[in-house]
């Protein structure tokens, strides 16, 4: 029999409608319960009013057994599954990732699931979309994470995955938006198609996440009203400061921040925080060490960098420009996510993580 996680004075346990109760079109059901562990009263809502009957009957459940009920229903209304949390730093939070089948979302991804959240992989590449939801289920229990398409361009897509979420793990806690491309190019080289396909995925592509997501986080508040949620845009140092030739992306970055605060603005009565992260490069990663196709490559072939003739001395010079002279990880990245998600008195910020490289005035 599963057994309840206790999170300070209460359990915290997820209730999950049905799949096919979401394909029906009604996945706004209670995504969460909040159970004191004296179990004297429950903190349920449902829609429908039956609140207090779903309540009492975790509660008197977990009273008499002393663990979860694996399902609860209603008569004449709603069956749900009970999931207990999983344990950790992010124990009952569900977390959307986009852009997480390679590089620094597939990292973030990872980390986020070892410290207990649920994690959607949302990207638009199935095959290692996919692959990496299979290796977060292999590593962290079968339930631990799904993979949904994405087209962060795409609004139905969007709107897809929050579904998805909802009906895999009973709601959504944590946006990370960050999926993101990169044509960089001078204002003689960059064409007016490369500048909006940027433009559309950096810049378009966070409204949109943010606006998918935020119904079912509003509907969370509603719910419990000392749930706190989080957008978290990772961004980029060239969302501080310019980058030159590399305008498109430094311009969208720069654009996200602006849409960072706007959204903290409007959301923080609803207790969504929302916060962007700008991180330094990850040099491991595929964007840059990628063999064929990754930045140091191409800067090499462009001769970038005056004098260097390999690719160790492209990233050696790249190295050089950062005061502690290492790249960014997907670990760095999550570290200032568990701040951002912990902290609950700030929202609308930028947080560097670039190894002193930027440093705010
Ligand atoms: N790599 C760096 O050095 C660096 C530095 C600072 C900030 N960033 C930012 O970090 C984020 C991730 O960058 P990365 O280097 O890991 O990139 P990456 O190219 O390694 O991975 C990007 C992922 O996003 C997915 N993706 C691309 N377009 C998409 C779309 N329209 N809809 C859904 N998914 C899409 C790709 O399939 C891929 O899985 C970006 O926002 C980037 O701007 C990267």
């Amino acid at each position: 029999m599963d057994s309840a996680e206790k999170t300070g004075t209460s359990v915290v346990v997820r209730m999950t409608c049905a799949r096919e109760m979401a394909a029906l079109g009604n996945p706004l059901l209670p995504p969460c319960v909040r159970v004191p562990s004296e179990a004297g009263e429950a903190e349920v809502r449902c829609d429908d009013g039956s609140e207090s009957i779903v309540a009492a009957a975790v509660t008197d459940f977990i009273r008499k057994h002393r663990c979860l009920p694996r399902t609860v229903g209603v008569e004449g209304g709603p069956q749900f599954e009970v999931t207990p949390a999983r344990e950790g730093r992010l124990g009952g939070c569900v977390a959307m990732v986009t852009g997480s089948a390679q590089g620094f979302g597939k990292g973030i991804a990872e980390e986020m699931a070892a410290a207990g959240a649920l994690i959607v992989v949302a990207d638009l590449n199935a095959e290692l979309g996919e692959a990496v939801a299979a290796e977060l289920c292999e590593k962290h229990g079968e339930q631990a994470a799904v993979f949904c398409s994405a087209n962060v361009t795409d609004s139905d897509s969007l709107n897809a995955c929050v579904e998805a979420a909802v009906a895999a793990f009973g709601g959504l806690d944590i946006l990370v938006a960050n999926a993101g491309v990169l044509k960089a190019g001078g204002l003689d080289e960059m064409d007016e198609a490369a500048f909006d396909f940027v433009t559309s995925v950096n810049y378009k592509g966070y409204f949109l996440c943010t606006q998918a997501v935020v119904p079912v986080m509003k509907l969370q508040n509603r719910i419990c009203a000392d749930w706190f949620m989080d957008i978290v845009q990772v961004n980029s140092k060239s969302g501080l400061e310019g980058s030159r030739r590399n305008f498109a992306y430094a311009g969208g970055k720069f654009g996200g921040i602006g849409l960072t605060q706007s959204f903290a603005l409007e959301l923080v009565a609803h207790h969504i925080k929302v916060n962007s992260v700008c991180p330094g490069n990850f040099f491991e990663g595929p964007l840059w060490s990628d063999p064929e196709k990754g930045l140091f490559v191409q800067y090499l072939n462009a001769g970038k960098v005056p004098g260097a003739t390999t690719v160790e001395e492209v990233r050696e010079f790249y190295l050089s420009q950062v005061p502690m002279h290492r790249g960014c990880s997907p670990r760095d990245v999550t570290i200032a996510i568990f701040y951002l998600h912990e902290q609950q008195y700030e929202t609308g910020q930028a947080l560097p993580v670039t190894g002193g490289q930027v440093m705010l005035n």
